[in-house]
């Protein structure tokens, strides 16, 4: 017992020293932070000594100060993006487009079970798309255009029931483009200018729209 709380008390002290954190968001955040190349300043609201992230800038809450959106679009950020975003069980919103963020989509993303918009397009992001993010079931905008991504479209994707606006355009993909689920509704804008995608091929329309020849095609008879 008597070791039980010094080494509590040792912890403790080494928390204050190091200016540790007690909310767990801001962890992530400023983790993230410090592995981004912020020329213009925009993070330089983000202090890790602070409660919460919920006063930061570029950045909104819950009631109860816990993170649902991050607005950092045509900030001018250098830098990848960190597994740890993941542990941000309330975000909706990651708009991150128009940056010069580099590296791999973390498939961690895929447990971001509120997320209704991801927008990463216009950077210079790299490797596949994530197969995890199938699992994100209220992502309603999808747009990752115009970065390096490659590999083949995860077939996952078809399974988000709520997905509205997809942009995969202006990408490195290759192989097939899927047609079923959620995939039924996307014209081929949502996959143009990648070199390796295959045409979408589209199954023959079912035989209640095709139009049966009958008698009066061809016309009243004369008299
Ligand atoms: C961060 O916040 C603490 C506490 O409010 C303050 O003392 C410190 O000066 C701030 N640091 C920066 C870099 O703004
Ligand atoms: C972006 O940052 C670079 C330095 O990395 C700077 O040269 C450039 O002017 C910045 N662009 C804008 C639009 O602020
Ligand atoms: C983009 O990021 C790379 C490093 O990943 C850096 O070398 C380059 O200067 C950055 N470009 C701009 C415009 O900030
Ligand atoms: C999040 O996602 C990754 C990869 O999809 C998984 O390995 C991990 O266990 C998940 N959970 C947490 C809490 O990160
Ligand atoms: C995206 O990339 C395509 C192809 O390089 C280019 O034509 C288009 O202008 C880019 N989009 C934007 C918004 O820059
Ligand atoms: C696409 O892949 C090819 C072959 O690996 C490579 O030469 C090219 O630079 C890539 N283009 C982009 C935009 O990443
Ligand atoms: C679409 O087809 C793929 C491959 O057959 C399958 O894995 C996926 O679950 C299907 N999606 C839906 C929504 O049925």
């Amino acid at each position: 017992m008597k070791m039980g709380s010094f080494l509590l008390l040792v912890v403790l002290a080494f928390g204050l020293v190091l200016n540790v954190s007690a909310n767990a968001e801001v962890d992530v955040l400023y983790a993230w932070k410090t592995s981004l190349v912020d020329p213009n300043n925009v993070l330089q609201s983000w202090n890790a000594s602070l409660a919460n992230p919920c006063t930061w800038f570029h950045i909104t809450c819950t009631s109860d100060n816990s993170v649902t959106r991050i607005d950092l679009g045509d900030a001018n950020l250098s830098g990848p993006l960190i597994p740890q975003l993941g542990q941000l069980p309330n975000l909706m919103y990651l708009e991150l487009f128009d940056n010069n963020i580099s590296g791999a989509i973390p498939s961690t993303l895929g447990n971001l079970t509120n997320l209704v918009s991801l927008d990463l397009f216009l950077n210079r992001l790299s490797g596949s798309i994530p197969s995890s993010l199938g699992n994100l079931p209220r992502l309603r905008f999808l747009r990752l255009n115009n970065n390096s991504l490659s590999g083949s479209i995860p077939e996952s994707l078809t399974t988000i029931a709520t997905l509205q606006v997809l942009d995969l355009s202006s990408n490195n993909l290759t192989g097939d483009i899927p047609i079923n689920g959620s995939f039924a509704f996307f014209t081929p804008a949502s996959f143009q200018n990648n070199p390796g995608l295959k045409p979408q091929k589209f199954p023959p329309p079912p035989p209640m729209f095709q139009i049966a020849p009958t008698p009066s095609a061809e016309g009243p008879s004369s008299p």
